[in-house]
C-alpha cells in the first residue's frame, strides 16, 4: 500500500504536497491498523472504536484518561424498545486522583449519569457510567456520543443503536387481552393487590422483570401499568407527578405501596419479585433519569399520546 504513495504526491500541487504525504501516510496506517485489528477479532469497527456489545463483559484495558472496558457499545434494538441503557466500565490505573467534572451528550435523547459533580476517582478505584438512549419512535442506525470532561482531559463513549426486526424486546407478550379478561384480572387485584405475581398473571406482569434492571425494569414492571396505551384511568400517570420527588417517595411505593390501592408491594417480604437490587436500580433510575426524560421531545410525545381508558371496569 505505502508503494503508491510517492504516485500519489506527483500528482498533487506542490504547495500541498508535504501535509498531503503526512495526512495519506496517517490515513494508510490507519486504515493498516484497522484492517488487522478487524481481521484478528472480527469485530466491527466504525471511526476507530471498537465497539461491544450491550451487557458483554470485559475487563478494562482501553486506555483513555482511565482505563475502560470499551469506548463504544452497540445494542440491536426493536422497534417498540423506549429506552436502551448502557454502562461503560473504567478504573483508574493512575497514581492520581481524576476528577470527572461534567458529561455531555450529542442530544437530548442520551442521557449520562454522574453520581455527582465533580466526581471524584482515587488511584485504583473501578466505576462504570450508565448512558441511557430514548429511542422512541426512531428507526435505523442511531450514533450518539458522550463527551466526558476530566481534568486528565476528555473521553468520548459512543451508543450505538440498529434499530431492526420485529419481536418485542422488552419481553412482555404482546397478546391483547380481552375486555372479558382484562376486568377478571382487574376484580383478582381488586381483592388481593398481590394477585398480579401469581398463576397466569405471572407471564405479563413477573417473567418479563426477571434479571432487568433501571430503565428495562421499569419499563416491564411498572410500564406496564403506568404507561399502557389503554391505561385505566385510575391508573396514575407517573411521568407527570415525577418532578420533585425524592428517593424515599419511590422506595416507599415500589416497596411496600399502599394497602388498599390497585397498587402492588413489589418487595420479596410482600410476596414481590424484585430483590433490592432491582429494586435500587428502580429508585436511581426514577429519581435521576426519569424526571429528565420528561424533558425530551419524546417523551412528551409518548406522554400526550397516552390516553386514558374511561369506562366500563368496575372500579372508581
Ligand atoms: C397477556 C399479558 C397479561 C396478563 C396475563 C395479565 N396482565 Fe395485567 N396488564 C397487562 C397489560 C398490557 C396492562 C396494561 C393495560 C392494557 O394495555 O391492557 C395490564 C394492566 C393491569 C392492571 C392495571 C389496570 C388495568 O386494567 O389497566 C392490573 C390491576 C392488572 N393488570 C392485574 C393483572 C392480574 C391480577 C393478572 C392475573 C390474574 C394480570 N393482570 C394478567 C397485561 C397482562
Ligand atoms: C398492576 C398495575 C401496576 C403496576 C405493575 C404498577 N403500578 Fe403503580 N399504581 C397502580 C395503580 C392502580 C395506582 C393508583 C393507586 C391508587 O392511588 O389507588 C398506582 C399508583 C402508583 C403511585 C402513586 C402515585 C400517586 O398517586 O401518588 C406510584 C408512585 C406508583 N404507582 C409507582 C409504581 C412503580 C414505580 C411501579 C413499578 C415498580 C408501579 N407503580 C407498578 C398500578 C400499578
Amino acid at each position: 500500500m505505502l508503494l503508491f504513495t510517492p504516485n500519489f504526491i506527483d500528482k498533487t500541487g506542490t504547495a500541498t504536497r508535504a501535509k498531503t504525504k503526512t495526512n495519506m501516510k496517517s490515513c494508510i496506517a490507519v486504515l493498516i491498523a484497522l484492517l488487522i485489528l478487524m481481521l484478528s477479532h472480527g469485530e466491527t469497527i466504525t471511526a476507530g472504536v471498537k465497539f461491544l456489545e450491550k451487557g458483554e463483559k470485559k475487563e478494562p484495558s482501553v486506555e483513555k484518561v482511565f482505563l475502560w472496558d470499551s469506548l463504544g457499545k452497540r445494542h440491536q434494538s426493536r422497534p417498540d424498545e423506549l429506552d436502551v441503557a448502557f454502562e461503560f466500565h473504567f478504573k483508574n490505573a493512575t497514581e492520581k486522583e481524576i476528577r470527572i467534572n461534567q458529561a455531555f451528550t450529542s442530544c437530548g435523547c442520551t442521557i449520562a449519569t454522574l453520581p455527582q459533580k465533580p466526581w471524584i476517582i482515587k488511584p485504583g478505584q473501578r466505576g462504570s457510567i450508565p448512558i441511557t438512549m430514548d429511542v422512541r419512535g426512531k428507526a435505523g442506525i442511531i450514533e450518539k456520543e458522550t463527551t466526558l470532561v476530566t481534568n486528565e482531559g476528555t473521553v468520548v463513549l459512543t451508543t450505538k443503536i440498529a434499530i431492526g426486526a420485529d419481536a418485542n424486546s422488552t419481553g412482555i407478550p404482546t397478546r391483547e387481552r380481552t375486555e372479558e379478561e382484562r376486568a377478571a384480572n382487574l376484580q383478582l387485584a381488586a381483592k388481593n393487590r398481590q394477585a398480579v405475581f401469581q398463576n397466569s398473571c405471572v407471564e405479563c406482569h413477573v417473567k418479563p422483570t426477571e434479571g432487568k434492571r433501571g430503565r428495562q425494569l421499569y419499563a416491564t414492571a411498572c410500564g406496564i401499568c403506568h404507561d399502557a396505551k389503554k391505561r385505566a384511568p385510575f391508573v396514575t400517570e407517573l411521568r407527570t407527578l415525577a418532578k420533585g420527588k425524592d428517593r424515599a417517595y419511590w422506595d416507599q411505593w415500589i416497596r411496600d405501596s399502599k394497602p388498599g390501592t390497585l397498587m402492588p408491594a413489589f418487595a420479596k417480604k410482600h410476596g414481590g419479585p424484585l430483590d433490592e437490587s432491582q429494586i435500587k436500580s428502580l429508585v436511581i433510575y426514577l429519581t435521576r433519569i426519569f424526571p429528565r426524560e420528561l424533558k425530551t421531545k419524546q417523551a412528551i410525545k409518548a406522554a400526550a399520546k397516552t390516553e386514558a381508558k374511561p369506562g366500563k371496569l368496575p372500579l372508581k
